[in-house]
Order: C-alpha cells, then sequence, then structure tokens
C-alpha cells in the first residue's frame, strides 16, 4: 500500500480522535469500513443523507471528509437536532418509521450517493427506512445500515434466526443477487437484482453498493494446457437429466449432496 493510500486509510479515525468539535458516536472498527466503500465520493459533489443525526458531530465529519462540494442530509426525531444545521448540512425532523415523513423527504431532498443509517437501531425502523429509501439512493451509490449487531439483541427486536430482523430480512438480499441464475419461478431476477453489484457483511454493518446490472455471461479465452476430460457443458440430455433429479429431491425437501 502507498503513502498516500496509507494515510487516507487512517483519515477519518484521525479525525474521531482528535475531534473537538460537536460529539460523534461510532464503533471504532467503522472508519475503515467507511474508508473502503466511501474513499471514491471523497471531492465529488455529492448527496449523502445520514439518519440518526445524534450531536450533529458524524453530520460535521462528513463534511471534513468530502469536502467543499458535499451536501449533507440528516434526519433525526428529534426535534433539538433542528438546530445543528449549518453550511452544507440540512436536517429534516420525522421519525424513520413513518413511511409518509420518508416519502415527502424524498420529495425534498435530491437522489443520494451515501445513504446510512443510524437511527434507532431497531428492526422496524432499519427495515422500514430500507424499504423506503434503497430506491432513492442513486445508480452507483451506496446504502450502509449501521449497529446491525441489533439484530442479535433481544431489547431491539433481535434474536438469532428471529423471524423479522433486520440480518434475516437482509438474507434474501444473498438469493436476489444470484436470481439471474435461478431455474425456479420463486426466485426472479427483481430492481435489487438488476440495481445491486455486491452486498458486504461487516461486523455490525451491512453495505449494499449498487450498480447497474445485465444477466452475467461467462467466456473461455487462451489455449488449452492438455487434453480435458472436464465438460464446462454436459450433453443437453445429461444435463436435464440432473436438473429433473435436484428439483424433484428438493420438492421432497431433500438437502443437497452434490
Ligand atoms: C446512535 S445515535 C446517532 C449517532 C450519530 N449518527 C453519530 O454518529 O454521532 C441515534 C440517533 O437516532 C435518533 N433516532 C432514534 N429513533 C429514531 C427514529 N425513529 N427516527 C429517526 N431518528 C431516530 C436518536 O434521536 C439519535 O439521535
Amino acid at each position: 500500500m502507498n503513502f498516500e493510500k496509507k494515510m487516507s486509510k487512517s483519515q477519518l479515525k484521525k479525525y474521531f480522535k482528535n475531534n473537538d468539535k460537536r460529539l460523534i458516536h461510532k464503533w471504532n472498527h467503522y472508519f475503515d469500513i467507511y474508508e473502503r466503500h466511501f474513499s471514491r465520493f471523497k471531492n465529488r459533489p455529492i448527496v449523502l443523507l445520514e439518519i440518526g443525526v445524534f450531536h450533529g458531530g458524524s453530520l460535521q465529519m462528513w463534511k471534513d471528509y468530502f469536502g467543499e462540494s458535499v451536501q449533507v442530509y440528516g434526519v433525526d426525531i428529534n426535534p433539538e437536532c433542528k438546530k445543528l444545521e449549518e453550511d452544507q448540512v440540512e436536517i429534516h425532523i420525522g421519525s424513520q418509521t413513518d413511511r409518509s415523513f420518508l416519502r415527502q423527504l424524498k420529495k425534498k431532498i435530491p437522489p443520494v450517493d451515501i445513504l446510512i443509517d443510524d437511527g434507532g437501531h431497531i428492526m422496524k425502523q432499519q427495515k422500514v427506512t430500507f424499504e423506503e429509501l434503497f430506491d432513492h439512493v442513486k445508480e452507483d451509490g451506496i446504502y450502509l445500515c449501521e449497529d446491525t449487531h441489533s439484530s442479535y439483541m433481544y431489547e431491539y427486536g433481535g434474536g438469532y434466526r428471529r423471524r423479522g430482523t433486520f440480518i434475516e430480512f437482509s438474507k434474501r438480499f444473498i438469493d436476489y443477487i444470484h436470481a439471474f441464475h435461478s431455474q425456479q419461478r420463486s426466485l426472479k431476477p427483481d430492481s435489487f437484482t438488476k440495481s445491486v453489484d455486491s452486498v458486504h457483511y461487516y461486523d455490525s454493518i451491512v453495505v449494499i453498493e449498487k450498480q447497474k446490472r445485465q444477466p452475467p455471461f461467462d467466456e473461455q479465452t487462451g489455449i488449452e494446457s492438455y487434453k480435458s476430460t472436464y465438460q464446462n457443458s454436459p450433453p443437453k440430455y445429461k444435463a436435464l437429466i440432473k436438473k429433473v433429479i435436484g428439483k424433484t429431491l428438493q420438492v421432497l425437501r431433500v438437502g443437497s449432496f452434490r
């Protein structure tokens, strides 16, 4: 890693450690994750929306990190937060579970490059915010949900493999990112499949990187190195037999053993 990259990797952490402006509350391993996904947006005229303003410190940090052409929006349920507006920072007061508030918000602010959900962290808040605001993230933008460890904590409505947690809800992202390859009617490519390039799971953070996608295709180039017995495409009748057997076993709820 070159010197310049190393310096930029530590920029947010440095800001946080030396912060003598408004209070920021973040977990210490988040900064490297931010750098990894956000650095490409630095010094660009981007729009960032953070749900959960608290004392306003993170909004100031984003301004410092992205530069003078970033427009930062904050959302918080606490009306006190409105006082924290400043140059490049606009704050909207409302609840992240209030669908009509979120729909109005989309009319008031431009599509966003980066959306950070650092609100109340309960399951309904994280799910409603995703459902309402994901389509307001630009084509090559990022949706980042923080503190997803709440999916494992009873006080937030969480629990390991508990129905309705944000993490359980997010497991469908894995299915839909593969949906171009699905052979079943119950999994068909949808807008998520066509607009998401990758999903990243970290301890307590889920990052969704958007990018327009077409069904992918595979190719071979170059010269064979030996006489290959491996058949990338087996004869059609063999593939069909395997498909029928696989489908039958799935209907009979027999797990995969191949
Ligand atoms: C963890 S703090 C945000 C920390 C801040 N982003 C930072 O990094 O310093 C959570 C914030 O979410 C707000 N909040 C809680 N429930 C909310 C809701 N339903 N809608 C919007 N904001 C909410 C709280 O008022 C609080 O200010």
